[in-house]
């Protein structure tokens, strides 16, 4: 089937960049991104094009290229529904909060309110594309949805989860290193249908890299992918802790091991642990999938890498305590990043959450600056948590809009996301304003020891221990 129409649902972090790269990428194709969060389609419509409710480098001027051409953002989910041919469901699957697997397993309702909905609407034959993240063999729940609900239309199921990281969207979805579309291999209607998402990604990427498998190996390898990812963290944070002992640099020990062509350069930063809104729900979903297996051993070794990264968070945090006599009770902290990343707005899982919440239990009063996260994001994390009350949380903690500012008076900093900017501060000026002796604690290794020491700062560096 030539596709001329794609819907997709859900106009998140996922579905925004993604559609937006296929209608720059896909002239001739209209596409219609829907979600039921009126605020946010209001964001994606908004002239000012820093009003965005996604912040990616390069996306503001593909929105506004295409918006309006052939690329929609609208709440009127049946219409898109009913027009397209081809349905993306790109909406959120968080860890469920609530009954069996509460704090484990991915919590699909999101998923199957869209499965009905399509069943309920469409009246012709509808490839539906799942592109949220989802526990394998969900398309079997999804294809079951739809075939008992619908209106004896014909749905073909797709499995094309995305591997874009945010910060580098764009970039990412410009140029993939793969692209996986996962079906019914078994059919020829399945077949049919993995061809036309081919088409549709063949606009721009080469067909080689354009993987095509059945649907549970497509479910299955974005689960794996990130467990990979995280996997890689956890392994240089956990070295990090004992470079830390023994006077390694774990840096120097991330590029002697990078080199290595088996192992590789990249995902080798120690850091003060991971965030984002997937490793962790996605490790835990796969830890909740190999248990409901009976699969115990398989599910320890991919728990591990969660309790490593919590790990890491309390250890940055128990290290600024300790530094600095013992007691933060009362004294000044600045945090330098809110983000779970550079280049991003978005916050979700970001460890300079958990390491402000153990501070503040410390009675530590911090002052944050992100670049990109505003006031209300950054309070809002902090009462997600429920650790004390709001007006605690207000008082406790001030958000600046001036890194100087921020700085100024404090007993300590802490670089807690990998900005660019931070490299480029006047450090004598923020020096001069501290108290002394001027604490610098950097969890992502972005500043330079031999220079923050020759300034007079007591620098530590996350897995430094020269
Ligand atoms: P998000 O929370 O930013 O966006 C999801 C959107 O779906 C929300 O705006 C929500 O209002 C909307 N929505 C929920 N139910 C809906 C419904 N029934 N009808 C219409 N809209 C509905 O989430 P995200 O970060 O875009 O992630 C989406 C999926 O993609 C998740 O499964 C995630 O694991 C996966 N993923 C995320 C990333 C990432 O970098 N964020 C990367 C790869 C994969
Ligand atoms: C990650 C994956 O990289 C994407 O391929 C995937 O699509 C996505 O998850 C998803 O499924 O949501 P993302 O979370 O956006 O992307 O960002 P990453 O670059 O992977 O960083 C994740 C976290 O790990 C960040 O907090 C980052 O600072 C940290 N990190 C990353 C390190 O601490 N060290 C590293 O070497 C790399």
């Amino acid at each position: 089937m030539k596709i001329k129409n794609i819907c997709c649902i859900g106009a998140g972090y996922v579905g925004g960049p993604t559609m937006a790269v296929i209608a720059k990428q896909c002239p001739g194709i209209k596409v219609t991104i829907v979600d039921i969060n009126e605020a946010r389609i209001l964001a994606w419509n908004s002239n000012n094009f820093d009003d965005l409710p996604v912040f990616e480098p390069g996306l503001a001027e593909i929105v506004k290229e295409t918006r309006g051409r052939n690329l929609f953002f609208s709440t009127e989910v049946d219409k898109a529904i009913d027009e397209a041919e081809m349905i993306f469901i790109s909406v959120n699957t968080p860890t469920k909060t609530y009954g069996k697997g509460k704090g484990m397993a991915a919590d699909l309702k999101y998923i199957e309110l869209c499965a009905r909905q399509i069943a309920r609407v469409a009246k012709q034959d509808k490839i539906v594309v799942e592109k949220s993240t989802l526990p394998v063999r969900t398309a079997s729940a999804i294809k079951s949805i739809l075939d008992n609900t619908g209106n004896g239309v014909q749905f073909q199921i797709l499995s094309n989860p995305e591997f874009l990281a945010e910060g580098t969207a764009v970039q990412d979805l410009l140029n993939p290193d793969r692209v996986l579309i996962g079906g019914d291999t078994s059919t020829k209607e399945g077949n049919e249908a993995v061809k036309s998402l081919v088409e549709v990604y063949s606009n721009w990427i080469p067909l080689a890299q354009i993987l095509t498998t059945n649907l549970w190996s497509s479910e299955l390898s974005k689960l794996t992918a990130n467990a990979f990812l995280a996997q890689r963290v956890s392994s240089i944070n956990a070295m990090s802790e004992i470079c830390e002992e023994t006077g390694a640099d774990v840096q120097e020990v991330s590029k002697a091991i990078g080199m290595d062509s088996r192992i590789g350069p990249k995902f080798l930063n120690a850091s003060v642990g991971f965030g984002g809104s997937c490793f962790q729900k996605d490790i835990l979903n796969l830890v909740y999938i190999a248990k409901s297996y009976g699969l115990n051993e398989a599910a320890d070794y991919w728990e591990q890498v969660i309790l490593i990264n919590e790990h890491q968070k309390n250890r940055f945090s128990d290290n600024i305590v300790k530094t600095l006599y013992n007691t933060v009770s009362g004294k000044n902290i600045a945090f330098l990043g809110w983000a779970f990343k550079k280049d991003t707005n978005d916050t979700r899982e970001s460890p300079a959450i958990k390491v402000a919440d153990n501070l503040l239990n410390e009675q530590a009063l911090i002052s944050v600056y992100d670049p990109k996260v505003i006031e209300e994001r950054i309070y809002a994390d902090l009462d997600y948590l429920n650790t004390r009350s709001e007006e605690e949380n207000r008082s406790l903690l001030k958000v600046m809009t001036n890194p100087y500012q921020a700085c100024d008076n404090v007993h300590a900093v802490a670089v807690l996301t990998e900005w660019d900017e931070f490299k480029d501060y006047d450090w004598k000026k923020i020096y001069a304003n501290m108290q002394k002796p001027a604490f610098v604690f950097d969890g992502r290794g972005v500043l330079n020891k031999e220079a923050m020491e020759s300034i007079g700062f007591v620098y530590y560096k996350i897995g430094s221990g020269s």
